[in-house]
């Protein structure tokens, strides 16, 4: 008898039942779905739903308390992202792996380098990175060094390192949050060749419209929970976001109310010049809230860095007006900090917060000066902070 003809239907990873906890979070719940091989199947839902921690046990990163992995029908149990490396499942994680003092070359065949010595190998590893590079259409020197590359072309990195393992199965963790659209584009691509010759991609991603362009089915997260597992075609963006939030979408985005020419100004941004930006200006109004769009490169952060005196300000001037008073911003963050302004920047992990550190100090963190006296950290006045902030901004 002639063997079936391989179907998205054939099961290349199956989870039954997976639950995970870090101490009293839990991450997953009885997540049971099937991940068809050569689909690219999409997970959504909010910041802190599971999407990574679920990646992460389909790639040997995370172990889970309990509840089965199945790996072409048969149960299997990574001990590590190597075990998992050996099955051909692969994590492209949402913080990246790089070593920074190694080339981009170097970065990408890490751990699988070619056999021979010295010159020889370069000249290999050079030859294998162009090919490969080729293959993918990205346009990156493989001899630069990649501590010195902006997180895009990081992300490339990540890409064809996952590439040049014979990845059968890669888990892709917000594989374009920081990507140019050329970029997207670029990835887009590579991720539907994948598909197309027999690699299955499971997609973490924000992005709803990216979502439904590539994935065969997405399952949407939240709380930990599987609330659906649905074929992408026949979704839109707003019925994957009232799922993923639970709720219908105009209870999370209320009406706007556009603010009137007498509502005052309490930002002020005169000619700033700092790095990354050449001389920008705008006034802000009471309740307003303005976007800054832009490609990656164009200034965004920059500017949001440089209001905040995160970046160092060559010219120009920031002020805040509060009743009236007109304050000029200088100096560091200390100062933007006392004048009202806070920052809450790109990397939440890298540059906002201690991950070590409890809750409560994180919380407090840019407010020490009001809980500390003598030096030492009230610790009355750092919980009565944190429940005061809790309460304004209505988290649990
Ligand atoms: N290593 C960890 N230690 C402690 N808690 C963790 C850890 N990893 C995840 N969590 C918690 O588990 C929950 C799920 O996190 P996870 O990172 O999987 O969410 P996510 O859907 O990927 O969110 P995001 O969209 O912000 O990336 C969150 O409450 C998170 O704080
Ligand atoms: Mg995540």
């Amino acid at each position: 008898m002639p063997e079936a003809e391989p179907s998205l239907q054939d099961a290349h990873v199956e989870l039954k039942d997976i639950s995970k906890s870090f101490g009293g979070t839990r991450a997953l719940e009885g997540v049971s779905l099937t991940v068809g091989r050569g689909s690219i199947h999409a997970l959504v839902g909010e910041n802190g739903a599971g999407k990574s921690t679920l990646g992460k046990i389909i790639a040997g990163a995370h172990a889970p308390d309990s509840g089965q992995l199945l790996l072409d029908g048969e149960p299997v149990r990574f001990h590590s992202p190597r075990d998992a490396i050996a099955r051909g499942v692969i994590l492209i994680a949402q913080e990246l792996a790089i070593v920074p003092a190694l080339t981009v070359a170097q970065n990408v065949f890490l751990g699988v380098e070619p056999r021979q010595a010295g010159f020889q190998q370069r000249r290999e590893l050079r030859r294998r990175y162009r090919a490969l590079a080729a293959s993918v259409g990205f346009e990156l020197d493989g001899d630069a060094n990649a501590g010195s590359l902006r997180t895009a072309d990081q992300q490339k990195v990540e890409i064809m390192r996952a590439l040049s393992r014979n990845a059968q199965l890669i888990v892709m963790d917000e594989p374009t949050a920081a990507l140019s659209r050329p970029d997207v584009e670029a990835l887009h691509a590579v991720i539907r060749q994948l598909a197309s010759s027999g690699t299955t991609v499971v997609l973490v991603s924000h992005f709803l419209g990216e979502v439904l362009e590539l994935a065969d089915e997405v399952t949407i997260l939240r709380d930990g929970r599987l609330v659906r597992t649905v074929p992408a075609a026949g979704q839109t963006e707003e019925s994957l976001m009232a799922a993923m939030l639970g709720r219908p979408l105009d209870a999370t985005f209320p009406a706007k109310h556009p603010v009137g020419a007498d509502t005052p100004v309490v930002l002020s941004v005169r000619d700033l010049v700092a790095p990354g930006v050449a001389g920008v200006s705008f006034e802000l109004r009471a309740g307003e809230i303005l976007g800054l769009a832009g490609l990656v490169g164009a200034g965004r952060s920059e500017v949001a860095r440089a209001i905040y005196r995160a970046n160092r300000v060559a010219a120009g001037t920031v002020s805040v007006i509060s009743e009236g008073r007109e304050l000029t911003v200088t100096g560091t963050p200390r100062t933007a900090l006392r004048s009202g302004l806070a920052m809450i920047p790109e990397s939440r992990k890298e540059q906002g917060l201690l991950l070590d550190r409890p809750v409560t100090e994180n919380v407090t963190l840019s407010s020490l000066a009001r809980v500390c006296r003598a030096g030492m950290v009230r610790r009355g006045a750092e919980r009565r902070t944190v429940r005061q902030t809790l309460t304004r901004v209505d988290v649990r």
